[in-house]
């Protein structure tokens, strides 16, 4: 009879394989545990013979709580301490125990099991999920009983199904961990965005700051559009953030679009996202910024870039905050505050026709200007001092001061560059400082003045205008590829005249003929 035993364990050993397999399908299809664990218990009573089952994880209080469980009734009421009953005693020990018959085993607090009505005599098998060679629970299955039966074999496989168990919530407890972890740095670094963006860091006390710091209080809470103008470099963005994080949206994302630095045919696609096969290269379907910024603030920089195309898109967003994904027909709703930015002299775009007036009075509810840094040269000092500080700490500098030469050097600079172009030049400063205290001599050359860098050169006002006159001249005329009538009109001036000059500063049109 021995190829017959040997068959029978053979297709017992396949069985148990197959059942193996399948358990480890159903751990690492999903990232839920709970219903994974389901899972496993379901194919333990389908192929290997279960009748009850149960997996049971230690809490930090020390209780047992069950994690899932099969063919028990209301079993998410049973709690056992540790050391309690059979599965408290297989995970205070971290070792298996088997009670071949349930029915004399008199210690056996099995209460979940004992509600049920089967009265056939069964066997029970605990094993612990080890975690680091710990017990972080216990598997618990009911057998039929069967007097041949080899309980260490039933141990084994048991094991095995424990262990898996075991991987699985490592996996769980690692991602989980990490949640938590990126959720922590999360809140830590919005906070740190908060107090950059922090009214107490945007630099300025002369009057036409503070009158903008009132304006920024009192739309911040609101939900108004708010467009903010001013040269490059006053500070606009640093606005658009100090408004996101004082109002009720400081939560939500703040999203930037940089509506110049966008190619025009992809402006659309990264404000309002596509379907899945709108055009050549969609692959799959992406959100658009507008998405990505609901319940918070967006804010498009350079709005007045933007082309006539996605302007009329922008107004129907403004309007009834609702738009498609492109290629799509389903409608979105939005809810999303606008800051829009411009550094353009938006009533001039307007009356040239690149933009477009019904938009510009949507953007135009309340508008913030930032004045630019000659017309506050209040603040300049303040500025200057903010900003040494900052690089010398960054670079690991000990400056001190500024002379005062060099603090005449920028206060009689024009700054067209505004505070950006403040903030560089002391940068710069800090690096080529050696000492305590920065001079004149580290400042960059734009704000060396002839005197001081001893460049001083004579020369009538007269020859420096005419030699600027002749650049200007055969600047249009290789524009106009040596077309004079279009070159006169380019600089503004009649044939006449144009000739005029031509002749008197010889130069030779043909020249610059193609
Ligand atoms: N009042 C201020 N206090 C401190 N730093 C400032 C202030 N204003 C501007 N800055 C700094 O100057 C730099 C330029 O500011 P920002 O980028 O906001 O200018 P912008 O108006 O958006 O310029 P652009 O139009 O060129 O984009 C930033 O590094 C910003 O931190
Ligand atoms: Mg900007």
């Amino acid at each position: 009879m021995k190829p017959r035993a040997t068959n029978g364990s053979d297709t017992r050993e396949t069985r148990r394989l197959a059942t193996l397999l399948d358990v480890s399908q159903a751990l690492s299809g999903t990232l839920n545990l709970k219903s994974a664990l389901h899972r496993v218990l379901e194919i333990l009573a389908k192929h290997h013979g279960a009748v009850r089952s149960m997996v049971t994880f230690l809490a930090e209080d020390g209780e047992l709580t069950v994690e899932a469980s099969d063919g028990l009734e209301e079993p998410q009421t049973v709690r056992y301490r540790i050391g309690e009953g059979i599965t408290g005693r297989v995970v205070a020990s971290s070792k298996p125990v088997v009670v071949p018959r349930v029915s004399r085993e008199p210690e056996l607090v099995h209460r979940a099991a004992r509600r049920s009505e089967s009265r056939e005599e069964l066997s029970f098998v605990c094993v612990p999920i080890l975690v680091n060679r710990k017990a972080a629970g216990a598997l618990g299955v009911d057998l039929r009983y069967k007097a041949e039966r080899d309980f260490d074999s039933s141990v084994k496989f048991m094991g095995v199904v424990a262990s898996m168990i075991a991987q699985a919530l490592k996996v769980q407890r690692a991602v989980e961990d990490e949640r938590r972890r990126l959720l922590a740095e999360n809140t830590h670094l919005r906070q740190e965005l908060r107090e950059r963006y922090d009214f107490s860091n945007i630099i300025g006390t002369s009057g036409p700051v503070r009158e903008m710091y009132e304006q920024v209080a009192q739309v911040a809470e609101t939900n108004t559009t708010v467009l903010i103008r001013g040269e490059s470099g006053t500070g606009k963005e640093l606005i658009a953030h100090a408004i996101h994080y004082n109002s009720l949206r400081a939560k939500k994302p703040f999203v930037k679009v940089s509506c110049a630095a966008l190619p025009e045919s992809l402006i659309e696609s990264e404000l309002f996202g596509y379907e899945k096969g709108a055009f050549t290269g969609a692959q799959t379907r992406k959100k658009g910024r507008f998405e990505l910024a609901e319940g918070g603030t967006l804010f498009l920089d350079e709005i007045g870039d933007i082309n006539l195309g996605t302007q009329v898109k922008l107004l129907r967003v403004l309007q009834e905050r609702e738009f498609e994904r492109l290629g799509g027909t389903e409608t979105t709703k939005v809810n999303v505050r606008l800051i829009a930015a411009t550094n353009q002299d938006m009533e001039k775009t307007i009356a040239e026709g690149t933009f477009r007036e019904d938009l510009y009075y949507r953007l135009n509810v309340f508008t913030i200007f930032v004045p630019p840094l000659r017309d506050r040269k209040a603040d300049l000092l303040l500025l200057a001092d903010h900003f040494v500080e900052k690089f010398s700490r960054e670079h690991g500098k000990m400056i001190k001061r500024i002379s005062t030469p060099a603090i005449d050097m920028l206060m009689s600079y024009h700054w067209p560059g505004n505070v950006r172009e403040l903030e560089n030049a002391l940068e710069r400063s800090v690096l080529v400082c050696d000492g305590q205290v920065i001079h004149g001599h580290h400042l960059p050359p734009s704000l060396q003045t002839a005197e001081s860098s001893g460049t001083v050169t004579r020369v009538s006002m007269n020859d420096a205008v005419g030699a600027y006159e002749k650049d200007l001249i055969q600047d249009a005329l290789k524009t106009t590829r040596g077309n004079r009538a279009k070159a006169a009109r380019l600089l503004d001036t009649t044939e006449r005249v144009f000739n005029y000059k031509v002749r008197k500063y010889a130069i030779d049109s043909a020249r610059f003929r193609t």
